[in-house]
Parts: C-alpha cells; structure tokens; sequence
C-alpha cells in the first residue's frame, strides 16, 4: 500500500458550489475586484483571508513558495514585510518579479496575482514596523530569517541580546528589515463550480490598460 492509499487521498474531494463569476458584474479593476472578494472571505470567516503564497524563482531555477501576510493593498499593489537578508529576498531582488496566490478555499476561491516586485520605502516600512507588537519587533531583530543555526537556543539567546541592547525604549526598525510591493500585470479570479466546470477570468495589463479574460478551467 502506498502513501496515497493509506491516506485516502483519492476519494478525498469537495463539490464547489457557493458561488460563480458573472463577467459583467465583475469590477473592471482588478484591484478594486480582489478588494471586493477580500472583504467577501474575511466575512465568511476565512482564516487569515491576508495570508498569501509567493512564489518566486531561486538562482538554480527552481521555483520557491511560502506564506506571507499581505499589510498593504492599494493601486501601486500588494505589499509585505520580511528580512531583507532571506532567502525570498534575494529572489525577489534578482528577479524584480513574483506571483502571489491567495487561497480563500472555504468560499471555493483563489486569486492568483503575477507582478514586479519593488522595495517598499524606508519611510513606510518604518510606519509599519513602529505598529507591530513588541515582541514581534524584537523577533524581527533576533531571527537570522533563513539562515542555518544550530538549535533553538540560538534565537532565545539572540532575543536576550535585543532586550538587553533596547531595554524599554523604542525598537527601531532592523536595517536588514522591510517590505516588497508587487505591482500587477496579471490577475486570476477563480471561483469553484460544480462538475469541475470552475469560472476563471483573467486580467491582463496591456497597451495601458485591463483586458478581461475566460479560461477554460
Ligand atoms: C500564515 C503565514 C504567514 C507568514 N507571514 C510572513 C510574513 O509576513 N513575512 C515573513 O517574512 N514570513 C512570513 N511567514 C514565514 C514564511 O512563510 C517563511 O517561512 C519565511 O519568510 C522564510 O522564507 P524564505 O526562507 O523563503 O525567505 C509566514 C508563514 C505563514 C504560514
């Protein structure tokens, strides 16, 4: 027996059947369309309806995918924070271009966004990081992101360190610490339907502006 078997994992399947796309009530912006089904997925009490996959390309080629939390949406595009020394951070740099994947799976939806990648400003990554959580802040100075290390007791004691180093002062933003925007030229709206006949409507920026789409599913 293999995995799949003993897993059940091919009689394991959901009927879509919440919602459909009807192109003409779809927002010829797709930015104003994403903010729509956002609100739609964090009402239907989708869990972290701002977690997002981006994917980028590594120097190898081979693609690399992780969460993130999207902490900025407007027409210049999707914004995150992470450490500038990660791995995704290169990636992004080398390339300047990402995909980004929302998965809103308890309302059969997925929104796939394809852009090019810039740095956030230094004066609105400082704004952002100033509104995290302490604790958060301090983590962000302890954690080495991406790098080996040897155990755990690495980060307690590198979070030791910051304490001591901040005490109860304010925490300044880490130099090695700030935020990439992705800036859309492609956006897919997926929406389940049942009988695998799903609804797809694609956005593609051309000659200046949004030419709408249906894909086959
Ligand atoms: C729901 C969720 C949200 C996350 N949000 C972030 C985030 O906003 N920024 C970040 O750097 N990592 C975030 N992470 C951790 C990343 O997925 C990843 O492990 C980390 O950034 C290192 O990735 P890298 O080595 O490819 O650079 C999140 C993980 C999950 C599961």
């Amino acid at each position: 027996m293999d995995d799949a078997d003993s897993l059940d994992l091919a009689s394991l399947r959901e009927e879509y059947d919440v919602g459909a796309i009807d192109p003409d009530t779809m927002n010829p912006d797709p930015v104003a369309q994403w903010r729509q089904w956002f609100t739609h997925a964090s009402e239907s009490g989708v869990y972290e309806p701002n977690a997002m996959v981006v994917a980028t390309v590594d120097e190898g080629g081979w693609p690399q995918a992780r969460n993130v939390l999207v902490k900025g949406v407007d027409e210049r595009g999707f914004a995150f924070y992470t450490n500038l020394e990660s791995a995704k951070a290169g990636e992004l740099e080398s390339a300047q271009r990402a995909s980004l994947l929302f998965s809103w799976l308890s309302v059969h939806r997925q929104v796939r966004v394809v852009g090019t990648v810039t740095r956030v400003a230094a004066s609105e990554a400082d704004e952002y990081f100033a509104s995290r959580p302490r604790a958060s802040q301090l983590g962000a100075w302890a954690s080495p992101q991406s790098d080996l290390i040897a155990d755990r007791s690495v980060l307690e004691r590198a979070v030791t360190d910051v304490v001591a180093r901040f005490g109860e002062g304010e925490i300044p933003r880490p130099p090695f610490w700030g935020g990439y925007r992705v800036s859309p030229v492609l956006f897919e709206f997926w929406q389940g339907r049942p009988s695998r006949l799903h609804d797809r409507l694609r956005y593609r920026w051309a000659d200046a502006s949004w030419h709408i789409e249906r894909l086959a599913p």
